[in-house]
């Protein structure tokens, strides 16, 4: 049967997904709600941040069932059901990620607001491939804006990673 013309369109559902580890089920989440925005504001994830909102800088980078993506511009019905993964799931102090420990190692900062993009972008990177050679990370991370211009530190911090993680894969 079809709803009759003038009808509310009809409500949406709870949306389920996974962040981090921890399955997560919001109410009322509206139809053009993005990603980003629930996670930012429904569930305190500060990591992802909103740089550009068009897809276009990367610093709303989370991991979406493994895979690098855009939370700016993900509708956040879009990936109910799915494993999204934010900075604070990536690592913690004490414990980060290999990523994350060559940034702080290296020194890859000065503002930072890239960071969480340039982070989640080269860690999906090289969990796919450990072996990624420079001209790999540079055109994975062209994407990515930082306007500090802080691209040769971020690139020795992905290239120190980068050894690490391939140790990880032969230990
Ligand atoms: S804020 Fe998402 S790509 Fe710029
Ligand atoms: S360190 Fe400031 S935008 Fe990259």
């Amino acid at each position: 049967m079809t709803a009759s013309c003038g009808a509310e369109p009809s409500a949406l559902p709870p949306l389920q997904l996974q962040v981090n580890g921890q399955a997560q089920s919001l109410a009322g989440v509206p139809r053009a709600a993005t990603l980003l925005h629930i996670l930012r504001n429904d569930l305190g994830l500060n990591g992802p941040k909103y740089g550009c909102g068009l897809g276009q800088c990367g610093a709303c980078t989370v991991h979406v069932d493994g895979v690098a993506a855009r939370a700016c511009v993900i509708p956040a019905h879009g990936v109910a059901g799915r494993a999204v993964t934010t900075l604070e799931g990536l690592g913690a102090r004490g414990d980060w990620h290999p990523v994350q420990a060559a940034f702080e190692e290296a020194q890859a900062a000065q503002c930072g607001y890239c960071l969480n993009g340039m982070v989640m972008q080269a860690a999906a990177l090289l969990t796919r491939d450990p072996q990624a050679s420079e001209a790999r990370i540079r055109g994975e991370l062209s994407g990515n804006l930082c306007r500090c211009g802080t691209h040769i530190e971020i690139l020795e911090a992905v290239q120190r990673a980068a050894v690490r993680m391939r140790a990880e894969v032969r230990s």
